[in-house]
């Protein structure tokens, strides 16, 4: 079973940072989940709310600023003092830091004003980087997925789902995915193997207690998204 960092390890330092990922990767996880939005000047950032408040306490839209200003901001001292020289990462840094070492599953957020440069900027990064084919790229906008597979058929996408679908293989084939990354609470064990007996892959977030781990290993999931890789 896959160990996935939930945007890093966040129990262990600030969530979708550098150190974050440097932590997941000593915790020894096969994979980390980050969050991408594009900014005000269509630069790529690891960045999960959509606006700068909970981390910052500015009440700015990451896609209004550039990344310049972006990185003026300390992202680090709301989880803890010593973090304070910690920046948004571009997702180029951050497949820099991994590479040679861990996948990446890139979640991209549902509201995305300008999804066609975000999908051309991600697979130009992804071919440039030679990174392509160590990557997950997940979404709750399944069209944004479908998108991503037009461009690149090649690259392996995952539906992210909250709810159980009447036919969840049917929503993964409606977004042409290679796989389904459920919410825990609506897993099943007839969903596990319904989507793998198509030959789609399921991975589960965001799991974060022993029993809850030992049950999904027991349904035979592929892997886990936590947020303590340092535990489970
Ligand atoms: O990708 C799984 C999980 O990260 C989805 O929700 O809000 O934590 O990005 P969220
Ligand atoms: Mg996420």
């Amino acid at each position: 079973m896959l160990k996935i960092g939930h945007r890093g390890a966040p129990i262990l330092a600030p969530e979708n940072t550098l150190a974050s990922f440097r932590q997941a990767i000593t915790c020894g996880v096969d994979m980390i989940e980050l969050d991408i939005q594009l900014t005000k000047d269509n630069q790529l950032v690891v960045f999960h709310d959509d606006d700068l408040s909970r981390i910052v306490g500015v009440n700015t839209r990451v896609e209004e600023l550039t990344l310049a200003k972006l990185k003026e901001f300390d992202i680090g001292s709301s989880f803890d003092k010593d973090f304070k020289e910690e920046r948004i990462p571009t997702l180029q840094e951050v497949i820099q830091l991994v590479k040679g070492q861990v996948k990446l599953n890139i979640e991209l957020k549902p509201r995305v004003a300008n999804r066609e440069v975000l999908l051309r900027k991600l697979v130009v990064l992804l071919e440039e980087e030679q990174f392509k084919d160590k990557v997950i790229i997940s979404s709750f906008n399944h069209w944004l997925l479908k998108d991503l597979k037009e461009i690149d058929s090649t690259i392996k996408t995952a539906i992210l789902i909250a709810s159980l679908p009447i036919n969840p293989v049917k929503m993964i084939e409606d977004a042409t995915a290679d796989g389904i990354h459920p919410h825990h609470l609506v897993v099943t064990k007839e969903l596990v193997a319904k989507v793998q007996k198509k030959g789609y892959f399921l991975n589960v977030w965001t799991v974060n207690n022993q029993v809850e781990v030992d049950k999904l290993q027991s349904y035979g999931v592929d892997g886990i998204i936590t947020d303590n890789p340092g535990k489970y």
